[in-house]
């Protein structure tokens, strides 16, 4: 085989409504919820990067502009904090600066699913192959999801989209696979169906929010066939090139959060501070459950 086309671009959908997580995102985008010390978006950015991508595309939607401002120069910040001896601080806040021309938006002006907002970016995409991240899922892992799967892509090529199995009763938040043949982490993937009732869930390995996926699936995006819940489904797209180009799931390792609700979040909160040694021990010190 060819060495594939190397993964230099992803798209990160930032245009839901946050609706799980009300009041928390009247006015602000879900995104933007600190996670310990980093907004969403943030974790998500640094996963990419840390798998080799270089350009980073947001689609977003009304409401959402204070992500461009985080991945700004915020002037006045920095001038204060310079003039006050601040460096770590100044380091910190200019520390998610990429390179100029590296981040762009392209905004999604109807909520049409995710499928449409991926669509929303083909300018973008051009025919390259690219990464998709659901900043909202966010996955704890050694080297990230990302970088997991752009090592897997250099082997295999073609489509590759993260898994964990879920209990049967929850497969009706997932796009799920018809698993294939499986080498330990790596399964060939046979079909796709968007939140299955979990009767008719071919199995309990579910996606979540990262896919590593071919120029094509724009073609079918392009057809805006609506799917489950009346909206035009990326599962739906993706599962079209099955047969037609390499597909395969990775079972990731590390721990994903959903973080469209409270109870994710806290627990990646939770989680996160386990790895700093001060809030592990203030964690120790102060909460004890009964
Ligand atoms: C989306 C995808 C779904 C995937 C999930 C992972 O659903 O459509 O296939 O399993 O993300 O978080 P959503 O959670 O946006 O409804």
């Amino acid at each position: 085989m060819t060495a594939p086309t190397p993964i230099k671009k992803i798209v990160l959908p930032v245009a839901g409504l946050g609706t799980r997580f009300l009041p928390a995102t009247k006015a602000i985008p879900k995104e933007m919820l600190p996670v310990v010390d980093r907004p969403l978006i943030q974790y998500a950015v640094e996963e990419a990067l840390e798998a080799g991508i270089e350009d980073v595309i947001l689609v977003t939607g009304r409401n959402k502009q204070v992500m461009e401002d985080h991945f700004d120069h915020a002037y006045e910040l920095e001038r204060i904090l310079q003039e006050r001896g601040k460096t770590t601080a100044l380091e910190i806040a200019r520390h998610m600066l990429l390179e100029e021309g590296r981040i762009s938006y392209v905004r999604q002006m109807r909520p049409r699913g995710l499928g449409h907002a991926i669509w929303c970016a083909r300018g973008m995409i051009g025919n390259a192959p690219f990464a998709v991240a659901l900043p909202d899922d966010l996955i704890q892992g050694e080297p990230g999801a990302l970088k997991q799967m752009v090592d897997l892509y250099n082997q295999v090529g073609g489509n590759i989209v993260a898994t964990m199995q879920v209990p049967r009763e929850d497969t009706s938040k997932y796009g799920v696979i018809t698993p294939g043949k499986t080498k330990g982490k790596v399964i060939a993937v046979e079909g796709l169906v968007e939140k299955p009732h979990p009767e008719d869930a071919p199995s309990t390995q579910a996606v979540v929010g990262r896919y590593i996926l071919q120029p094509e699936v724009m073609t079918y995006l392009a057809s805006k066939t609506i799917g489950a819940g009346g909206e035009i489904q990326l599962t739906d797209a993706m599962a079209q090139q099955i047969g037609k180009q390499p597909f395969h799931a990775l079972e990731f390792d590390g721990t994903r959060f959903d973080c469209g609700d409270k109870s994710g979040w806290l627990l990646a909160n939770i989680s996160i501070a386990m790895d700093d040694p001060k809030l592990r021990a203030l964690l120790r010190d102060r909460i004890t459950l009964s």
